[in-house]
């Protein structure tokens, strides 16, 4: 019965929030074999219970061989794992609460031995090789094809079991931000070169996932300036850029940008108040 905002219902097209309090996504690492078990249910349920409005579970790797990065980190393919996460939506929706899986992809932050084939390298939009080895892949076309269908799969199995959308993880580095980031982005295709031409690779993946999914589910989309590989990183320097950057991925889909700080209360840009969020909105 509060008059504060925080506590309001929310409404964006087909996504009815009970309260604006949003769990933001944090890799617990509890998921033996990639399946979520009773152990998670019973977690997100208690935050539905306890009045969260929407959920955002934590990083769950996409179907691709080199999605994974860490031991013990949920899928979101296979049966098993998708039947898990059923029982994760049935729990939270029973509390009145709404939940998106957050779809992860941990490009060349994947090291060599990880789950689920210790013989796959990390993933990347350039190669790296250290001593004869190669410690990430710089992916080819058909590589690039494959990662932006297995968003696509996963974003339509989350429709199918029930979520209330998706998150697509394009921020701290991981692989979406791998191309944005000049750093770590050399190619010299058309997934490379300017800014524009580094976020080819996240549009078509947001149109691929919006196709799969049709225009009424919701699609949000985090990024970030920082990495973590380098907090100080910044991918755009002005409003006018961040804007010229925000077009295409929205025009590409997204309903929603989650923006990442790290700082909330930190000015994004010198002569205004307003954080990160504030200029996307
Ligand atoms: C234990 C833990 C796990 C996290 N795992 C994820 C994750 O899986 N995906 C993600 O996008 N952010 C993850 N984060 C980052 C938080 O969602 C959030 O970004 C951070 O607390 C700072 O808030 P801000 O980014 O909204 O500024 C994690 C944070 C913590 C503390």
């Amino acid at each position: 019965m509060s008059s504060n905002p925080l506590f309001q219902p929310f409404t964006l097209g087909a996504l009815e929030l009970p309260s604006r309090v949003v769990m933001a996504p944090m890799t617990r690492t509890f998921c033996p074999g990639g399946v979520p078990h009773a152990g998670v249910v019973e977690y997100y349920r208690r935050r539905a219970a306890a009045g969260v409005g929407l959920i955002i579970t934590e990083g769950t790797t996409v179907g691709h061989r080199a999605a994974n990065g860490y031991p013990n980190v949920p899928r979101f393919h296979g049966e098993d794992a998708l039947a898990g996460w059923k029982q994760v939506v049935d729990a939270v929706h029973a509390e009145g609460g709404r939940i998106v899986p957050q779809l992860w992809h941990v490009g060349m932050v994947r090291r060599l031995g990880t789950e689920p084939d210790a013989n796959v390298p990390g993933y990347g939009p350039s190669e790296k090789v250290k001593d004869g080895q190669v410690l990430v892949h710089g992916m080819t076309r058909d590589d690039i094809r494959e990662v932006i269908a297995a968003f696509a799969q996963a974003a339509r199995d989350a429709k199918a079991i029930g979520m209330d959308g998706v998150e697509i993880h394009g921020a701290h580095g991981y692989l979406i931000d791998q191309f944005f980031w000049d750093s770590s982005n050399r190619r010299s295709d058309e997934y490379g070169g300017d800014l524009a031409a580094r976020s080819r690779f996240a549009i078509e993946l947001i149109q691929a996932v919006r196709a799969a999914v049709g225009p009424d589910f919701p699609i949000i989309f985090r990024f970030s300036q920082w990495k973590q590989q380098d907090y100080s990183a910044r991918l755009v320097e002005t409003p006018q850029a961040l804007a010229a950057f925000l077009e295409p991925l929205s025009a590409a889909g997204v309903d929603i940008f989650h923006c990442s700080t790290r700082r909330f209360w930190e000015p994004e840009f010198e002569g205004s108040e307003l954080n990160l969020a504030g200029w996307t909105r």
